[in-house]
């Protein structure tokens, strides 16, 4: 059930080119689904930013994985250890967790909810093949993690210096990955090509938010029916198919 709470940060570090790891002591992580999300209130800014939980860590820690990308997100970055965050969540429709083997893909900051999915997939027995797109090799998260949680990883970038280069879809090609059903987070033309080349699976989009509770429909996205569906109550995972991107 969503709630409000104050969080005590455990820990902030710089994990890679204007990308932080926040793990948080809160009795919220215990409610978290894998894709779910948070809106945790910076101080000093009157709109909560969206945030994916990456992963949970036990009953009372989970990991935010952020990109500096504003105003908001860059003074996330400057805040220290035993600071206290205001959480409202955990919010919206996250990952199915389904008993077959998946191949997630993940753009930039699409990767961190992936981390928590692929565990989840694991510990049911399943075979989780992660495939990451970044522009360059100094733009690559999480891909040591999600190789230490059992995952089996390839890469791909636009300038070809980590992994094959080009997009996602040219990894799974070139590596010649073969499971017919993805679970996908990243920027919506990723998501359109993982649409385009699967029809078994599931997208999680991202949308400017204001509530995130599904009360303002200030981020809403249309269905295969042409209805309103909000991306933060709705979503943000939506079957393939379903929802148009
Ligand atoms: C469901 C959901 C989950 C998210 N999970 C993560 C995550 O795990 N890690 C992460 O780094 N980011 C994530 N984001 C994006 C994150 O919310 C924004 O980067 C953040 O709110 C920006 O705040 P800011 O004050 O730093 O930037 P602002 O000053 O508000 O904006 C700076 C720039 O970022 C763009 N921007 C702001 N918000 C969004 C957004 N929601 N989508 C696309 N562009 C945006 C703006 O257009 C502007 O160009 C998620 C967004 C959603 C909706
Ligand atoms: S942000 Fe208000 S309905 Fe989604």
């Amino acid at each position: 059930m969503m709630q409000v709470n104050n969080a005590i940060i455990r820990s902030n570090e710089n994990i890679g080119k204007d990308v932080y790891r926040m793990v948080l002591e809160t009795s919220i992580a215990s409610e978290v689904a894998c894709g779910q999300f948070v809106q945790v209130q910076v101080p000093g800014f009157y709109l909560r930013r969206p945030i994916s939980v990456s992963e949970v860590l036990d009953e009372n820690h989970l990991v935010l994985v952020y990109k500096t990308v504003g105003e908001g997100t860059a003074a996330l970055s400057e805040m220290k250890e035993n600071e206290v965050v205001n959480l409202f969540g955990p919010l919206g429709t996250g990952f199915p967790v389904e008993n077959r083997d998946v191949v997630l893909v993940g753009g930039g900051v699409g990767v961190p909810p992936l981390v928590e999915t692929a565990k989840q997939y694991i510990s049911n027995g399943n075979q989780v093949t992660a495939v990451l797109g970044f522009n360059t090799k100094a733009d690559a998260i999480l891909v040591e993690r999600l190789k230490e949680c059992g995952a089996k990883v390839v890469t791909a970038s636009m300038d070809g210096s980590l992994g094959t280069k080009g997009t996602v879809m040219d990894a799974i090609k070139e590596n010649g990955i073969e499971v017919p059903f993805v679970l996908a987070c990243g920027p919506l033309p990723m998501l359109k090509a993982v649409a385009s080349c699967y029809s078994c699976g599931y997208v999680s989009l991202e949308a400017r938010m204001a509530c995130g509770m599904g009360a303002c429909m200030g981020c809403v996205v249309q269905d295969e029916n042409g209805q309103a569906k909000r991306v933060c109550k709705d979503g943000p995972v939506f079957q393939i198919g379903k929802v148009v991107l």
